[in-house]
């Protein structure tokens, strides 16, 4: 199959609700021509209802969508192109086949509304339905299919017509685990080959950061975060992104930020580590990946004493939950240890792995300086508790 070019959308101060509801509340988000864009976020955060804004399957209440050069939405002009006539094509999660249309059909039905001529619409159906390995399955009705099958009839419907544009309303959801891996490859080649702009919506964290280019993390209506799948990991920009990407989840302690020789210092109850840059004094959320925390076997002077709470392998890793007081902290641990319940053991967190969020906000407080942000003055040494500061 040739290259179809993407095209562009812009969303401007999009708003839908319903009744009581705000399900989007004044959406910004610039989708780039070819690119593979995921919407993700916990179930009810508005991810659907942003998809069917841009299908023309709801009528937002307020704001804009240009794709292309169409303006397709225009709240305030009373402009809504209907869905056809939008460059869109759309999987549902539930695939939403025509049940008493045979595959053949199902997949030519957008060729045949376009009037394509029959000998062509033929071939092409025939080429699509060979590209996704459906040979010979043409004949046969959704019912007569495995899940993994009326998953690729579905893609294959949106691959006939060519739209510049495909939206995905969590294609993978209903398969099960090993065939969802392999559709997400399939997809992914999908995309690389077609270049066709691709807004995928999914819960699943794990699959928005094998699949995007970039990663939408929406909250309640609004989006919390537009960033490399590597940033939304490494550098979320709330709270809410940090807690809500990862797994396991990643480790939040209350620390203080505090002055001390003319330096801002992170202070928990007994922890503490100089910052490389100065900031004010206040209450903060300090989150570390498990990763990002050193397990020692023996005591070390940057390191911290903990137990050994549980241990709970994971083939090629084991995650380490360790105990101190009421702070627990989970470790992931890529070395075959041999670690026991009560174990005492000694924790460094590596202070450039450290994100600091307001407590007040759950924004995240910019520490990024420059490469020499945290040199070698830095270390969490234990200190008798700092109260007060
Ligand atoms: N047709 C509808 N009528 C009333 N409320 C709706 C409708 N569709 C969605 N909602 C509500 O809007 C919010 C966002 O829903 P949705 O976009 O489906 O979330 P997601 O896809 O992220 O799980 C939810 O609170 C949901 O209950
Ligand atoms: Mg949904």
């Amino acid at each position: 199959m040739q290259p179809f070019m993407g095209v562009a959308i812009e969303i401007k101060d999009l708003t839908k609700i319903y009744g009581k509801v705000v399900a989007l509340k004044k959406v910004n988000l610039s989708i780039e021509a070819g690119e593979f864009l995921v919407l993700l976020g916990p179930s009810g955060c508005g991810k659907t209802t942003l998809l069917r804004c841009i299908a023309g399957l709801e009528t937002p209440d307020e704001g804009r969508i240009i794709i292309g050069d169409q303006t397709v939405l225009d709240a305030a002009r009373g402009i809504a192109v209907p869905s056809g006539k939008r460059q869109v094509g759309m999987v549902f999660q539930s695939y939403a086949l025509w049940p008493h249309m045979t595959v053949y059909e199902n997949v030519g039905f957008g060729l045949w509304i376009q009037k394509l001529p029959a000998g062509k619409a033929r071939q092409h159906v025939d080429g699509v339905l060979k590209d996704l390995g459906m040979q010979g399955l043409g004949g046969r009705y959704p019912s007569e299919l495995s899940g993994g099958q009326q998953q690729r009839v579905a893609v294959a419907r949106l691959l006939a017509t060519q739209p510049p544009v495909f939206l995905m309303d969590e294609p993978l959801s209903n398969l099960d685990a090993r065939l969802r891996l392999d559709m997400r490859s399939e997809l992914k080649r999908l995309h690389y080959r077609l270049g066709v702009t691709t807004v995928y919506v999914t819960h699943d964290q794990t699959e928005a950061m094998t699949m995007a280019s970039r990663v939408v993390v929406m909250n309640a209506g609004q989006i919390q975060q537009i960033d490399s799948p590597h940033r939304i990991y490494h550098k979320p920009a709330s709270l809410f992104v940090a807690e809500f990407v990862g797994m396991p989840r990643i480790n939040t302690l209350p620390a203080q930020v505090v002055q001390r020789d003319g330096k801002s210092w992170l202070t928990t109850d007994d922890m503490s580590l100089q910052l490389a840059r100065r900031l004010d004094q206040k209450e903060v959320t300090a989150a570390v990946r498990p990763e990002d925390i050193g397990l020692f076997l023996e005591p070390h002077p940057e390191a911290t004493e903990f137990k050994i709470y549980a241990v709970l392998p994971s083939g090629p890793e084991q995650y380490v939950q360790v105990k101190r007081g009421d702070r627990t902290l989970m470790i992931r641990e890529t070395r075959q240890l041999d670690l026991k319940m009560d174990q005492t053991v000694w924790i460094r967190i590596a202070p450039s792995a450290i994100n600091l969020y307001d407590r007040d906000s759950g924004m995240a407080i910019p520490m990024e300086t420059n490469n020499s942000s945290f040199g070698k003055e830095d270390s969490i040494s234990e200190q008798p508790p700092t109260k007060g500061g």
